[in-house]
């Protein structure tokens, strides 16, 4: 067990962001002239960042081209960089590049207290009530998702776990008439629209390129469609409950009603933050359930416990299934989707005596925070009863675990997110037998959320025994 000594009573009396500062960031060695680190960090980013921890510990710089980067790792380097605040640490900055996704007037394009206010908007659509719907939701679509595989083939675990989660995350978050729509054009422009984040997009987003003439009528084509549906619903008076009503209701504080264009950018940013995510950590959780006999029982057995009364898939039934919890805590820390959070320092940031200047761009790396060894143990090793009660090693401190961020850009969409995982793997898993026939996939590091590298495809074969579920 890793020890507790890092307290967060303790390092909340010592902010660190007030300690009078000193020295320069310790640098990374072997950087190139001009280039920096750079060839080191395209061929494997998370072995040169944990490189940047073994080396230099909490804070590390170095340079990649003509931008100079500063690595926080460790608790108390965390509890520094998220509780800073946004006009110190800036992530509008970094994140510009989804404004031609996003669209005007949201989310990374207004100033951070406006996108809170409109990001604000959606959490009483992610209160229990709503969970409840959701968790039927995912049971439903999980289901015919399962009903759809046959007895026994091979599945393309990534494409899979995408085209399940378009569906829940259409239907629980934009609306039962775009689910309705997936097949019949939304999931091609909603592809054509994630095809727009790319390399070249960060740096140019606006530059005439095809891919980003696609992503702009991919654009065009979803802005027509949730259009559409907005104005039926407001012609029929028809008001279900979803993130879009909630929305179309919604007022800012000074009284002022929500444009369709904003409504729009506020759907595909969370749409963007959400589904992607969840596909990737599915597609992880897939391979580890294949691959770990042992927790694959552990979770089958649970759900003979949870289910043996009911029969029935509910929000109740989904927290009951703790062990299956721990297995996507385990995923979440040994893959996080987001490998790299990043923000601009607006102003220096000082901590342990040493002053971050600004201009730098500050990171957070889950992927190598999550593998430290004064904090999991043994951290190369899946083993999700680390996370069991009551020494669970993510509850020594709120910033160990950090895959779904920290601070005030936390994750607003975890509990659905964790939920949702829940319910796919449930269903699943009641289903088929699943076997993994070469050796699990490295980290893809070539795309903004890391998924496992292709091919990844998993055999199945349906159980014989009788389902949990009635
Ligand atoms: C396994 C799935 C998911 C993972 C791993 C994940 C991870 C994260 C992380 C790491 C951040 C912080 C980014 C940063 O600090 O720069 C974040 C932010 C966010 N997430 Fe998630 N997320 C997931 C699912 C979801 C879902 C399902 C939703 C929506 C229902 C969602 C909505 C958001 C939003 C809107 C933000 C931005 C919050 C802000 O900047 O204020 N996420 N997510």
């Amino acid at each position: 067990m890793a020890r507790r000594s890092d307290n967060a009573a303790t390092l909340r009396s010592a902010p660190s962001a007030t300690l009078p500062a000193s020295k320069p960031v310790p640098e990374l060695s072997g950087g190139w002239p001009v280039l920096g680190h750079l060839p080191e960090f395209q061929r494997d980013p998370v072995a040169m960042l944990s490189r940047c921890w073994r080396e230099c510990g909490e804070l590390a710089r170095f340079r990649l081209g003509p931008r100079e980067f500063v690595l926080f790792t460790g608790l108390e380097a965390h509890d520094c960089y998220f509780r800073a605040p946004e006009d110190q640490l800036d992530a509008r900055a970094v994140y510009r590049f989804t404004v031609p996704i996003f669209g005007r007037g949201v989310a990374y394009d207004v100033a951070p207290e406006i996108m809170a206010e409109q990001l604000g908007f959606l959490y009483p659509a992610l209160r229990e009530a709503a969970m409840r719907r959701f968790a039927r939701i995912m049971f439903e679509e999980a289901s015919h998702f399962a009903d759809a595989l046959g007895e026994a083939g091979e599945i393309d675990l990534p494409a899979a776990m995408n085209e399940l989660t378009v569906n829940i995350a259409s239907r629980c978050l934009l609306g039962q008439e775009v689910r309705d729509r997936v097949d019949s054009g939304f999931a091609a422009a909603y592809h054509d629209l994630q095809e727009g984040i790319n390399a070249l997009g960060f740096f140019l987003p606006r530059l005439p390129v095809p891919a980003h003439r696609r992503r702009d009528r991919a654009r065009r084509r979803i802005a027509g469609i949730l259009g559409g549906i907005m104005a039926a619903r407001r012609r029929s008076g028809a008001a279900p409950d979803d993130f879009m009503q909630t929305l179309m209701q919604a007022r800012y504080k000074d009284g002022r009603a929500l444009g369709d264009e904003e409504i729009i950018g506020i759907l595909l940013t969370v749409l963007f933050a959400g589904q992607h995510t969840s596909a990737v950590l599915a597609s992880w959780m897939g391979l580890a359930f294949a691959c770990e006999p042992s927790c694959l029982a552990r979770v089958r057995e649970e759900m003979q416990e949870v289910y043996r009364e009911t029969g029935a898939m509910s929000l109740a039934s989904l927290k009951q299934q703790a062990a299956l919890e721990r297995s996507v805590r385990e995923c979440e820390r040994l893959h996080p989707p987001l490998i790299l959070l990043v923000r601009k320092v607006l102003k220096p940031v000082h901590h342990a005596g040493y002053t971050v200047p600004a201009g730098t761009l500050a990171m957070v790396s889950p992927a190598v925070s999550h593998r430290l060894p004064n904090v999991f143990s043994e951290p190369g090793h899946f083993d999700p009863e680390r996370f069991a009660p009551p020494d669970s090693e993510h509850r020594q401190h709120h910033y160990a675990l950090i895959g779904f961020g920290g601070g005030k850009h936390r994750c607003m969409g975890k509990n659905f997110a964790i939920l949702q995982l829940k319910a796919i793997w449930s269903v699943l898993l009641d289903r088929f037998d699943f076997e993994l026939e070469t050796a699990v996939p490295a980290p893809d590091y070539g795309s903004w959320v890391t998924g496992p590298r292709a091919p990844c495809r998993l055999r199945y074969r349906r159980r014989p025994q009788a389902s949990v579920f009635r």
